[in-house]
């Protein structure tokens, strides 16, 4: 008797079909996995095994041969031991075969015949509803990460037998529904508001920028002057998630199993800040069945690099691809996988090794060579890809203690939202761009013209300040956005002004 189930996979950040066939055949009793399965999929047979016989149903003693196809596609994980073991026990007909053929079914078993959560289980689901399915049978903990899809039944089980249960149709079971806009509001919400940060309020401003173009910030300054504290809040005012971004931010946490019962749907920019200790692996995706890494997990939100001159030097080098192409290619003997990694980058540094250098009160003890290598450290491709440059200086004493609070991110996020809409409507045509940070020379060329007041100010800027091409193009970069704040279409010499004071020292 042969029994067939729709299971899934994982490829990159899309979920995969997968059937999982099942044989019951006379002869000696055995249990063979065929179908690429990595060692994960093998030791399913003797969880399987167990839980069958642990709720009750008789193992059958015959020749049993699961295959998973397409078979040309290596298949990790344990989230197949629910459609194997339903396969099992349909096709020794302790129920009807074709009752399995509506629903996508993944799950991992315990021996008692628990069924337990699999990451995976959003992209998972996109990719049933797209196949037509009627319902996916999930375990009860990725039911709300499964019920984001809309227009698909999510079934929540915590057991095989209530598995069997429902297929067999002597259990009812509701479907899983939450209301999607509900899970984007809900989950909207930010743990920490830029009104905490007091003063600064130059560097608010930067942020400000930053956020309203897409532009990405290197921050400077002495050890405690609010680097940290700043860059955190960046998220909170960068415009708010649509539902799309949201489930391809989701899609990603779902793959590396970290999207948890009370988020389901991640609806917060994510900000990730990876310890400069990092792989390359770890910052950009990898092993055997390729997973995301961090700039992945910053996708449509904020990577952090604190400390950057700590990080090893190709491990910033692996950053050119995202930072260019805003996703990154993980490349493997059989195939090669794309993972987004759109993100706003911000890296902090300390002046020198001490901290303290160019600081008012504190004294520096480091050398001049010490400082010099310190400030080498980083590569020159990675700082160019920075358009915001800042000194961050200590808070005084007096504005520490200063009762009243800052502009709150809803405040400063409101007239992001606006700049933002000027610029969705100018790369309205153009697919690549989304935002002003995202320009190259072409876009630079066509929407930065400048007039003869601000072309002399930028010539002698450039001059006194020895810039490069490049250097020239951020200033216009930001001048662009500055305008865009200020609603206007032509670039001015106030915009400008302001933009020089961004530049990169040097
Ligand atoms: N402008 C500010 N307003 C309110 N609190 C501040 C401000 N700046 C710093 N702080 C306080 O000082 C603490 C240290 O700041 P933070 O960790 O952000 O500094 P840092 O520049 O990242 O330092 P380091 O170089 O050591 O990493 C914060 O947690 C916060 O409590
Ligand atoms: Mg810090
Ligand atoms: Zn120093």
């Amino acid at each position: 008797m042969l029994a067939k189930v729709h299971s899934g996979a994982v490829l990159g950040v899309d979920g995969l079909s997968v059937m999982v066939e099942v044989d019951l055949a006379l002869g000696l009793p055995m249990f063979t996995t065929v179908g690429l399965p990595d060692g994960s999929v093998r030791e399913s047979r003797e969880r399987v095994k167990a839980a069958i016989k642990n709720c009750g149903y008789d193992f059958p003693p015959k020749r049993i041969t699961v295959n998973l196809a397409p078979a040309d596609i290596k298949k990790g994980g344990a989230g197949f031991d629910l459609p194997i073991a339903l396969g099992i026990l349909a096709a020794g007909e302790l129920f009807d075969p074709t009752k399995l053929l509506n629903y996508a079914i993944i799950g991992e078993l315990s021996l008692d015949g628990a069924v337990r959560p699999v990451p995976g289980v959003l992209p998972i689901t996109l990719n049933a509803k797209e196949q037509g399915l009627k319902g996916i049978l999930v375990p009860d903990d990725n039911k709300l990460e499964a019920a984001v899809v809309q227009g698909i039944e999510v079934i929540a089980v915590t057991s095989l037998h209530q598995a069997v249960g429902f297929l067999a149709g002597k259990i009812h079971c509701d479907p899983v529904s939450p209301e999607q806009d509900d899970l984007l509001f809900v989950n909207a919400v930010y743990d920490v508001d830029f009104q905490e940060v007091k003063g600064q309020e130059h560097v608010k401003r930067a942020f400000e920028i930053a956020a309203s173009g897409g532009h990405n910030v290197s921050l400077k300054g002495p050890p405690g002057s609010g680097k940290t504290m700043l860059a955190r809040r960046l998220p909170t005012i960068l415009p708010g998630m649509s539902f799309d971004e949201a489930l391809e931010t989701t899609k990603i946490y779902s793959i590396a199993g970290r999207v948890t019962t009370d988020t389901p749907l991640i609806a917060i920019r994510p900000f990730r800040a990876p310890h400069h200790t990092i792989s390359d692996a770890g910052l950009i995706g990898g092993g055997q069945i390729p997973r995301p890494g961090e700039v992945s997990l910053a996708h449509n939100g904020v990577l952090f690099l604190d400390e950057l001159p700590e990080f090893k030097k190709h491990v910033l080098e692996v950053l050119r691809q995202p930072l260019e192409d805003g996703d990154v290619t993980i490349a493997r003997a059989n195939m090669s996988l794309v993972f987004p990694s759109c993100f706003v980058l911000v890296v902090a540094a300390n002046p020198c090794p001490c901290g303290y250098y160019g600081d008012k009160k504190r004294e520096c003890k480091c050398t001049p060579q010490q400082i010099q290598r310190y400030g080498s450290k980083v590569s020159g491709p990675l700082l160019d890809r920075i358009d915001l440059h800042l000194e961050v200086g200590a808070v005084p004493f007096q504005e520490m203690n200063e009762e009243r609070m800052g502009e709150s991110s809803a405040a400063i996020k409101k007239r992001v939202d606006v700049t933002r809409e000027i610029q969705t409507m100018r790369y309205a045509e153009n697919a690549k761009i989304h935002c002003n940070g995202q320009m190259g020379p072409s876009e630079i060329v066509k929407y930065c013209k400048l007039d003869p007041p601000s072309m002399r100010l930028l010539e002698r800027s450039v001059e006194k300040l020895g810039l490069s091409a490049r250097g020239y193009h951020r200033i216009l970069k930001i001048a662009r956005t500055i305008a865009d704040m200020d609603c206007k279409q032509d670039l001015e010499l106030s915009h400008v002004a302001e933009a020089v004071q961004y530049r990169r020292n040097g």
